[in-house]
């Protein structure tokens, strides 16, 4: 289905040459990497994946769709994509299909493609981090200009690696107070497991590992705490360390607003994380609560296909605009 009213900057030109930051000749780029995070379950991860990727894809990028909410994959859902004996996470993972680019399946959306959820499996699919390393290089070698990952709830190794190896990495929440904690607690987790592999072999490692419990008795109870400590020991390491948090960049999408308070809360819940933890959020945009977004997952349909019209497709044309604006 064509999408109607759509906008000019979005109206689809599928020529490759003109995808971004691709030359004739030259090496060939690698796709940015987007990552859908946040901790809660429930938020909308999935929806803006699928929708934010298939609104890409229409703007002309090639996209790949993966899922990688490994216990519990529903991505095909959202884009009313029949299973069945289709390849999946799962062949690759037990090496019946060595290249994760066999993996991706063509999608209705020209251009979008979409790696299967390791689905005949759930749960059973934990990866180590030597698979999660080699499968990250594959995904960069994905012949794509944007290549989105969808994240499960919770701050399990697996779900902080694929946010951390991602190059835009979004952190999703609703306006509601439990969301928000679980944001909280998700963008923490990914602060320290980030320190973690940057400090490995650092002689201000124990002074980490300590800060990781909430009730340490050295005191350090906020990222800031564990800053000054770092400070005391090593000069230098304290400099990486800010270095490797300033690179963090995750941006914020504040999904099922009702009201203009809660679009506001994107610009606290920022101030919040940078006194807190010292990480700068950037504040995307926000997607209303609308009733055609539970419309299309219930029809198994996009919502920018489904209801093009709908302000939620309007909000989600909004945010793509700004990031490839960005990425120019
Ligand atoms: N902006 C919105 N307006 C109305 N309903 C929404 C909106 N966003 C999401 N929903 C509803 O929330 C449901 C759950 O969304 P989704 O599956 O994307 O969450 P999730 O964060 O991926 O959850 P999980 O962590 O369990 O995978 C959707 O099926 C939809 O019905
Ligand atoms: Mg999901």
């Amino acid at each position: 289905m064509r999408l109607t009213g759509t906008p000019s900057w979005l109206s689809a030109r599928r020529d490759t040459s003109s995808s971004r930051g691709v030359q004739r000749g030259g090496p060939r780029p690698l796709p940015q990497v987007w990552a859908f995070g946040g901790g809660k379950g429930g938020i909308g991860k999935t929806f803006l994946a699928a929708n934010l990727g298939a609104t890409v894809a229409l703007a002309g990028r090639r996209v790949v769709l993966a899922d990688l909410d490994l216990g519990g994959g529903n991505l095909h859902t959202c884009l009313g994509v029949r299973t069945g004996s289709r390849v999946n996470l799962l062949d690759y993972l037990d090496h019946r299909v060595e290249e994760l680019e066999k993996v991706a399946i063509e999608t209705a959306i020209p251009g979008m493609r979409l790696i299967l959820g390791a689905l005949s499996h759930p749960g059973a699919a934990e990866t180590t981090r030597g698979q999660r390393i080699e499968m990250m290089r594959q995904i960069r070698a994905l012949q794509a200009d944007v290549v989105i990952l969808d994240l499960s709830a919770g701050t399990g190794r697996q779900t902080l690696d694929f946010f951390l190896a991602a190059s835009v990495r979004f952190m999703v929440t609703t306006p509601e107070p439990t969301a928000i904690e679980n944001m909280y607690q998700f963008l923490r987790a990914a602060y320290y497991r980030r320190l973690a592999h940057a400090l490995s072999g650092s002689p201000v490692r124990e002074v980490l590992r300590a800060a990781m419990d909430q009730r340490n008795e050295r005191g350090i109870r906020t990222p800031g705490d564990l800053l000054s400590e770092v400070e005391k020991i090593d000069s230098q390491e304290a400099a990486r360390f800010k270095r490797v948090i300033s690179e963090m960049r995750p941006r914020l999408i504040v999904n099922q607003v009702r009201d203009s308070d809660e679009v506001k809360l994107g610009f606290s819940l920022r101030g919040v994380c940078r006194k807190h933890l010292g990480v700068d959020l950037d504040y995307v945009g926000y997607v209303n609560f609308d009733d055609s977004v539970w419309r299309s997952v219930k029809d198994r349909q996009l919502l920018v296909q489904a209801f093009p019209q709908s302000d939620g497709a309007m909000y989600i044309r909004r945010i793509v605009k700004k990031l490839l604006e960005e990425g120019r």
